[in-house]
C-alpha cells in the first residue's frame, strides 16, 4: 500500500458531499447540483449512443418540421447512463418547456390527472422511472398518451361521473431502468423506445475532457484516459472520479490533473485499474481464496464478507459478471480465471481440485 492509502476520504476539499462508494451508479441529494452543472444542454454534446442519438435526431427534425410535438419517447438503461440528461435536450432541441415528475412522485391518479390537465401546448412531460407508476396513474396515461384526453373525476361515491378533458397535444419522455417492469399497454405508447448502452473507454475520454473544460480544470489526456477506465462505463462515474482527482490535485499536488494525481487519487478512493472498488475486491478475494473460487451461493458469499444478500447482488455482482470476472451458475457463483490473475493468485489446477490454491505473495 502506498502511503497515501491511508488518507481516507480527507482530501474532499470542502466539494459536494456524497453519499454510497466512489463507483455507485447511482447519484446522491447533494451530488445533483454537481451533475446538473456538467449535464451537456444539445444533442450534438452528448457524447456516445451514436444509434440513439442519430434515431432522436430524426424523431426531433421531422416533428419541427410538420410544426407538431414529437412522438413520446422511452429513455431505457442502467443508472447514470444518461436517460435524465437526454430528457433535457429532448427539451431543449425542440424549444419546448418541460415538466418534471417521476412515478413514485404520484401517489394516486389525480396527481397525474392535476398535471395533464396543465400541460400547455407542445410542452414536454418528463416523467422518471415511469415503471414505478401506481396502476390507476398508469392507466390514465395510456389514454392521455393516446387519446389526449383525462377523465377528470368530479364528486364523490354515487354521485361521482366523469367528465372528459380534452389535452393539447404535448410530448411524454418516460426514464426507466427496468424497462422489463413497464406492462406492454403502457411500452406501446412510446413512440420512440431509445435503449442506453454502458459506454466505452474512449467516449468516457471524451466526457471527462469536456467535464473539465466546464469545470476550468486543466486535464491531461493521460489523465482523463485513466479516470475513463475506471467509471464502469458510466458517465456519472466517470464525472464523479474527475471531481476527485480535481480535488486530490488541488490539495495534494500541483493543481494540475495529470496521471499521476488520477492515479493517486484513485489509490486513495480504492478504485483500482479495472475500476473494482474495496468491496468488489472483497467478494472477489472471499470467492478465490475462502471457497477455492466457488461455486458458492450468493447468501454464504455475502456473509463472508459482512454484507446484506441484495447489496452483493445490486451493487457488486452486475460489474463482475459484466467484466467477466464472475459467472452465475445454478449451483452457485464462480470465480473466472481472470478474477484470479486480477488478484494476483494462481488459479486452481482444473484437475486437481484438492489442494486450496495459493496466493503467490
Ligand atoms: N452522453 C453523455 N455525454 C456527456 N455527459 C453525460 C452523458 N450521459 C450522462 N452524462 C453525465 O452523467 C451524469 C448522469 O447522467 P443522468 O443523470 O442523465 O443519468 P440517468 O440515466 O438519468 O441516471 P438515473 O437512472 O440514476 O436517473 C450527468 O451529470 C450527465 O452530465
Ligand atoms: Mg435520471
Amino acid at each position: 500500500m502506498s502511503p497515501l492509502g491511508e488518507a481516507g476520504g480527507s482530501v474532499d476539499a470542502g466539494g459536494e458531499e456524497e453519499s454510497g462508494p466512489v463507483t455507485s451508479p447511482d447519484s446522491g441529494a447533494l451530488e445533483r447540483a454537481a451533475e446538473a452543472a456538467l449535464r451537456p444542454r444539445r444533442l450534438a454534446e452528448f457524447v456516445g449512443q451514436q444509434v440513439v442519438r442519430d434515431q432522436l435526431s430524426l424523431v426531433l427534425e421531422a416533428a419541427t418540421a410538420r410544426g407538431r410535438p414529437p412522438e413520446h419517447v422511452l429513455l431505457s438503461g442502467p443508472p447514470g447512463l444518461g436517460k435524465t440528461t437526454l430528457a433535457m435536450i429532448i427539451a431543449g432541441e425542440i424549444g419546448a418547456a418541460l415538466r418534471i415528475t417521476s412515478g413514485p412522485a404520484i401517489q394516486h391518479a389525480g396527481d397525474l390527472a392535476a398535471i395533464l390537465s396543465s400541460l400547455e401546448e407542445g410542452e414536454v412531460l418528463f416523467i422518471d422511472e415511469v415503471h414505478r407508476l401506481a396502476r390507476p396513474a398508469e392507466e390514465m396515461l395510456y389514454i392521455a398518451m393516446e387519446d389526449f384526453r383525462v377523465d377528470v373525476v368530479v364528486g364523490k361515491g354515487v354521485g361521482a361521473t366523469s367528465i372528459p378533458l380534452e389535452l393539447p397535444p404535448f410530448t411524454v419522455v418516460g426514464a426507466t431502468t427496468r424497462a422489463g417492469l413497464l406492462p406492454a399497454p403502457l411500452r406501446d405508447r412510446f413512440g420512440f423506445v431509445g435503449h442506453l448502452d454502458y459506454y466505452r473507454a474512449s467516449e468516457l475520454h471524451e466526457v471527462v475532457t469536456r467535464s473539465a473544460l466546464r469545470l476550468d480544470v486543466p486535464l491531461d489526456p493521460d489523465a482523463a484516459a485513466e479516470i475513463a477506465e475506471r467509471s464502469r462505463g458510466t458517465p456519472r462515474i466517470a464525472n464523479r472520479l474527475l471531481r476527485r482527482v480535481r480535488d486530490w490535485a488541488q490539495v495534494r499536488g500541483s493543481g494540475r490533473l495529470d496521471l499521476a494525481a488520477a492515479r493517486a487519487a484513485l489509490e486513495v478512493y480504492e478504485v483500482d485499474p479495472r475500476g473494482l472498488d474495496r468491496l468488489d475486491r472483497g467478494v472477489l478475494a472471499a470467492l478465490c481464496t475462502r471457497f477455492a473460487g466457488g461455486p458458492v451461493g450468493l447468501s454464504t458469499l455475502a456473509v463472508s464478507v459482512g454484507e446484506e444478500t441484495e447489496t452483493v447482488e445490486t451493487m457488486v455482482e452486475p460489474y463482475l459478471v459484466r467484466e467477466g470476472f464472475l459467472t452465475r451458475t445454478p449451483r452457485g457463483r464462480i470465480a473466472t480465471p481472470m478474477a484470479w490473475e486480477h488478484l494476483g493468485l494462481a488459479p486452481p489446477e482444473p484437475a486437481a481440485g484438492t489442494t486450496p490454491p495459493l496466493g503467490r505473495f
